[in-house]
């Protein structure tokens, strides 16, 4: 049943991608151009570190499958493009190893095809520690993630009805696990008092998870007799928004969930991620074109990343923090109701002061 499930979750998945999925909140994020900024490209590192951890890209393939024969080959051609490209990866859930440990190749796959690069397991919030600890160790992996999924579960035929031991579960794997943990969302945000709450169990990164992209409320209607739960689509808050809820947390955040393209990736880091995972939109183009073609899309991807970077004048992806963002629409209610601040957004690099400085003119 579970390998079943993984098959249907990467059908519907790059259903979507071919479907309804265009705007989202990333594009109420727009950068203040400033024409003299830029900087040659190479003073720029795209190097990120963050709670102990350094990649040599801000970029990573994000959780996504593992446990049935079509899923393993899916994972094997994810790790050959992360082995090829230098981006971290995550595994999908690994619950379906703790099952049948038959499939323990479907998900070993990403060390294999990977053998020097940055690997994450992936467990839910109801794995015991032992579960977790053996799943950081068929992978060798470098970091534990831990997923969270109410709305999911909710639509999920066969998911889960009872969500109150996830706190308590995720301080003591945290606790006993040998890797940082980091904490995610499929798909429908984390919010700053989930974030603040994490921190509080020992949680070291939140991978923040927003709307914009993957739909698992979509995808889990899509697999309901019924298709009764529709009305749930669309729940959650989108990766931008999270971003900005987050300001300041006092642990290092990752963004996912609806990146598109190297914009949305320097956006992200402009609003505050040390990484940006993708999935769906990298699946897509693994399934269309095959694993050639992913490898010359995340190619790419960093390529342009750097050129954007270079544009902006941020030799680092913390720099891109000092970039003045302008924040338009349903996204500047949302900071407006969650009462954060945008205009320091607009004002926050230091051409403006550096300006006044040297003209004696003030706004
Ligand atoms: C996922 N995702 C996911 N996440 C997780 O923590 N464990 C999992 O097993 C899975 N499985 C999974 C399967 C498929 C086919 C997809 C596309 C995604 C969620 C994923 O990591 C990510 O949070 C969301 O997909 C949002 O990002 P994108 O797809 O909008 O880039």
């Amino acid at each position: 049943m579970i390998a079943q499930r993984k098959d249907d979750h990467v059908r519907l998945a790059v259903e979507q991608q071919h479907g309804h999925l265009g705007r989202n909140q990333f594009d109420e994020v727009s950068f203040v151009h400033h024409a003299l900024a830029g900087i040659d490209r190479p003073d720029v590192s795209s190097a990120t570190t963050f709670a102990g951890i350094t990649w040599q890209v801000p970029l990573y393939i994000n959780a996504m499958t593992g446990g049935s024969l079509k899923t393993g080959e899916i994972n094997r051609d994810l790790a050959i493009a992360a082995h090829e490209t230098g981006v971290p990866i995550a595994s999908g859930s690994m619950s379906a190893y703790f099952k049948d440990p038959s499939c323990a190749d479907t998900f070993r796959v990403l060390r294999q095809k990977n053998p020097d690069g940055f690997v994450l397991a992936n467990v839910n919030a109801t794995a015991s520690v032992d579960k977790a600890q053996r799943a950081v160790d068929l992978l060798q992996a470098n970091a534990l993630q831990i997923h969270v999924n109410t709305a999911q579960e909710t639509v999920m035929p066969e998911g889960d009805r009872s969500f109150s031991s996830w706190v308590p579960q995720i301080e003591r794997i945290v606790a006993a696990v040998d890797v940082p943990v980091i904490v995610k969302e499929v798909g429908f945000g984390l919010s700053r008092e989930t974030v603040l709450l994490l921190r509080e169990l020992g949680v070291r990164v939140a991978d923040l998870g927003g709307r914009g992209g993957t739909d698992f409320a979509r995808i889990e209607n899509g697999r309901r007799e019924l298709a009764d739960y529709a009305y749930l689509e669309g729940w959650g808050q989108s990766t931008a928004a999270c971003l900005l809820d987050t300001q300041g947390v006092g642990i290092p955040v990752l963004a996912s969930g609806g990146v598109r393209n190297p914009l949305d990736v320097a956006r992200a880091l402009a609003l505050g991620a040390s990484g940006v995972g993708v999935s769906g939109g990298f699946l897509r183009t693994l399934m269309d074109d095959g694993v050639s073609a992913l490898i010359a899309q995340i190619s790419t991807w960093l390529d342009q990343l750097t050129a954007l970077m270079t544009m902006l004048g941020a030799r680092t992806p913390a720099e891109l923090t000092r970039c003045d963002v302008l924040l338009h629409g349903s996204l500047r209610d949302f900071c407006t109701d969650r009462g954060i601040e945008t205009g320091r957004f607009a004002r926050r690099s230091a051409s403006l002061d550096a300006l006044t400085e040297m003209t004696g003119i003030t706004r």
